[in-house]
């Protein structure tokens, strides 16, 4: 297992701090990473808490740039550099330089590489333009000092400018520039991941890594979220009890959403592992809980309320935790609240179409929500089917489970009944006769199995159908939102390619991650390291830049963990391995090989490692699969059809399976328990 081991013990009795950990910190983040491997290359993640820019740029007289490291040199009123840390980072600086004069040294950050300039992006406010500058003010020459002050922590941005504020002929020398990174603030290596993934093609694997990436500057000290103020910014806010929590970004918001935490926190699970954050994220939610059952739709300082999505969110991540923790303890002490939130949200169900009423409007970007919307509908349904297996994890005797299983299968019926739109092919955006099929419902429906999920489930044909048109939207740079018109959302799109992995379309999801994540990935205006909460079809960052609101375009976050969907899916779906029981008590290894050559993965649990990985070999004819998984657990491994030949023998641990066979139109289903298993499929 990975030690938690935060100090070295020297001879002498003398105690070193092996790596830092945030302030002051204890150290209780893992050591080392779970599965060692040639894929660490691809993590972004830096060696140590403290980091330097790797190189500099000129912002208008390229005269300035001098090689660096080495000593940088601004002249004048105005006169800048930009220092380019090759990577999304986040935390606070230290700059030691020297001066000739009097004046202000400014710093201003931003993320995306088309707002460098004396002025920071904005993360204070959407209307607002810009967040301006901090300042090292100097009355004298000579050597000195600054370290951000913490208020000013700057939670998310690649690239710091540098620039001379002065009435005089003053000039500086910067010689050393540290970054003190603020996010995952109880790991002392920022490496140490818990998951891996890796595959045959290469952009896969960054845009993996990218999400995991994200997740860890999404995990922040709990006293740096976000106050609004009037100018400048201020992330001195309480987030939450404990020493660390997962928020939206990492340079806004800096708070709990609930429902970026359905895709951000599989995404953790099967990568960075970190399920302390989560934990805090969830209590705080149910530390404010309103008296009639309520979440509220974020967390504190935010707090804002009125969601019924994020309030059925909050209940969505719990069992989400529990799945990969199993933390009784937790669940035993919020229950009480557990059940009136699913109270406070099941008297919204109203007769006789049987389908929730939403009145609790505020929603993830989505331009309309109310009355008997389809997305809350399927979240509803996802809800109550997770209710019913925390129910039964939680030792529950007066037949909770049932009751939840029942209303979950009533409201299917009354949303495949109210809400589909035969002649298209999809749900409708509610029951009225709306032209508008959106996004997010319909890759929840799929997602969720709201749409027949018989086995196997691409045999529905509502499923296949929504499959299909889901990609009407595509663009070349990714999937429109009809319900967030001329916007490619990275969150809902998150929903969609694990729509298309559930109907079987693993090439469509692919296709979809490589169009979208891969366009921001090798954007030259990103970070190159993250994944960007949403942009326009256009190709400009402006997310929600339209509808007539007229946004600061730079306040878009280029670091947001709701958008890390690819991170879960290439693990659970591509190369197929997923937990379907508390901590993987049950487990399931279902690859699917789209157009690949090989992938693997792994992940944690307290039960143990968890790997599994596979080959296409002969031109598709044959293929190989593996599995490491703790011992007294068991799963079910389901074989994918033949890629081509005909009739495929299988071999199972070296011996062959009797009388059972996989060709090009079925695959096989069978049980299995832990242990390393070696599968061979041999087409004759
Ligand atoms: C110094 O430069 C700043 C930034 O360009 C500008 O706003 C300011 O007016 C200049 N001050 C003087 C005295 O020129
Ligand atoms: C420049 O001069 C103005 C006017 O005297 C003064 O308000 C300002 O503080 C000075 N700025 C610097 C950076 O010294
Ligand atoms: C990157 O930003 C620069 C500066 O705003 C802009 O001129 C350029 O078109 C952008 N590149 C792309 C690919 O959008
Ligand atoms: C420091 O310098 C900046 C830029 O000239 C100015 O806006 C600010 O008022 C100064 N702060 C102090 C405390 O003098
Ligand atoms: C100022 O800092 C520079 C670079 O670190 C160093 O070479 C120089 O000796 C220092 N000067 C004084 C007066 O301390
Ligand atoms: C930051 O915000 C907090 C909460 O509003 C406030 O108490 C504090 O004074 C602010 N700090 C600064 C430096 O503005
Ligand atoms: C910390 O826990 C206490 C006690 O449960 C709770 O009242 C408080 O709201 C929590 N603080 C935050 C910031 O969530
Ligand atoms: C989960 O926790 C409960 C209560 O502590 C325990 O009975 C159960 O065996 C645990 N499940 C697994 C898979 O460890
Ligand atoms: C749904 O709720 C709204 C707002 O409370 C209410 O006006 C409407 O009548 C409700 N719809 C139904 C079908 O009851
Ligand atoms: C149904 O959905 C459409 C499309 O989003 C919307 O324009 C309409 O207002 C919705 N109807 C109701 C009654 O909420
Ligand atoms: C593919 O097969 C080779 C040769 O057996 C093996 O070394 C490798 O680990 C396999 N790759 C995966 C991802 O299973
Ligand atoms: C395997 O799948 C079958 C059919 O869906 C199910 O009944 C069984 O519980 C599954 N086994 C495990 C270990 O998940």
């Amino acid at each position: 297992m990975r030690l938690i081991r935060p100090l070295v013990l020297l001879g002498f009795g003398l105690v070193v701090q092996a790596q830092k950990c945030w302030e002051k910190l204890t150290c209780t983040g893992p050591l080392e990473s779970a599965f060692p491997g040639d894929w660490e290359s691809n993590i972004y993640a830096p060696a140590s808490r403290h980091v330097s820019p790797t190189s500099v740029l000129a912002l208008a007289d390229a005269s300035l740039i001098s090689a660096w490291p080495g000593p940088a040199h601004i002249t004048g009123n105005g006169s800048a550099l930009v220092f380019d840390f090759g990577k999304e980072v986040g935390g606070l600086a230290t700059i030691s330089y020297t001066t000739q004069g009097s004046g202000a040294l400014g710093l201003a950050f931003t993320e995306g590489k088309n707002w460098i300039g004396l002025w920071s992006d904005s993360s204070n406010g959407r209307f607002q333009a810009g967040d301006g500058a901090i300042y090292a003010n100097f009355t004298t020459s000579g050597n000195h000092t600054y370290t951000m002050d913490k208020v000013h922590l700057r939670g998310g941005f690649r690239y710091m400018t540098l620039f001379l504020i002065t009435n005089e002929t003053t000039s500086i020398d910067i010689h050393d520039i540290s970054l003190e990174i603020g996010f995952q603030p109880t790991w002392s290596n920022l490496r140490a991941y818990a998951g891996y993934f890796d595959c045959s093609d290469d952009d896969l694997n960054k845009i993996w890594y990218s999400g995991a990436y994200t997740l860890q500057t999404n995990a922040v000290p709990v006293d740096t979220g976000r106050n609004f103020v009037a100018s400048g910014w201020n992330n001195s806010g309480l987030l939450s009890n404990g020493s660390t929590v997962i928020v939206d970004g990492a340079k806004r918001d800096r708070a709990v959403w609930p429902g970026d935490m359905g895709i951000a926190v599989p995404a953790t699970f099967v990568s960075i592992g970190d399920l302390d954050s989560v934990a805090n994220a969830l209590q705080t939610m149910y530390d404010h809980q309103n008296a009639d059952g309520s979440f509220p739709e974020a967390g504190p300082p935010l707090l804002q309320q009125n969601s019924d999505t994020y309030h059925m969110w909050s209940m969505i991540g719990t069992y989400n935790y529990l799945l990969y923790t199993n933390d009784t303890a937790f669940l035993n002490k919020n229950w009480g609240r557990y059940l009136q939130a699913m109270h406070f949200i099941y008297n919204k169900v109203l007769q006789p179409s049987g389908l929730l009423n939403v009145t609790g409007t505020r929603d993830w970007a989505r331009w309309q929500q109310g009355f008997n919307n389809s997305e809350a509908n399927m979240i509803l349904y996802h809800a109550l089917v997770t209710g019913a297996d925390l129910a039964t994890w939680q030792g529950d005797t007066t037949g909770l489970a049932d009751t939840y299983r029942s209303r979950a299968a009533n409201l299917s019926t009354a949303i495949n009944q109210h809400c589909w739109d035969g002649s298209f092919g999809a749900f409708k955006d509610n029951a009225t006769d709306t032209s508008l099929h959106p996004q997010d419902a319909n890759s929840m429906a799929v997602y969720f199995g709201v749409v027949p999920a018989s086995s196997p489930s691409w045999s529905s044909s509502r499923a296949q159908s929504i499959s299909e048109r889901l990609t009407d939207n595509w663009t070349p740079i990714g999937a429109e939102t009809p319900e967030l018109p001329n916007n490619i959302s990275p969150f809902i799109s998150s929903f969609e390619i694990q729509a298309h992995l559930v109907a079987g379309q693993s090439k469509r999801a692919l296709d979809l991650i490589r169009r979208s994540w891969g366009w921001y990935l090798h954007h030259p205006n990103g970070t190159g390291s993250t994944v960007i909460e949403g942009y326009l079809t256009n190709g400009s960052f402006s997310y929600r830049n339209s509808r007539g609101y007229s946004y600061d375009e730079s306040y878009v976050s280029h670091s947001h963990g709701w958008s890390a969907g690819p991170t879960s899916a290439l693990t659970n779906f591509i190369a197929g391995l997923s937990v379907t029981g508390p901590l993987g008590s049950t487990w399931s290894l279902k690859p699917q090989f789209a157009d690949l050559k090989y992938a693997q993965a792994g992940f944690v649990t307290s039960l143990g490692r968890f790997s599994a990985g596979w080959n296409v070999t002969n031109n598709g004819r044959d293929y190989s699969l593996w599995c490491k998984i703790p011992d007294g657990t068991l799963g079910n491994v389901t074989l994918p059809p033949l890629l081509s030949g005909k009739t495929g023998k299988v071999i199972i641990d070296g011996k062959s399976f009797k009388n059972r066979s996989v060709d090009k139109r079925d695959g096989l289903t069978f049980e299995i328990g832990g242990g390393n298993h070696s599968i061979v499929v041999v087409s004759k």
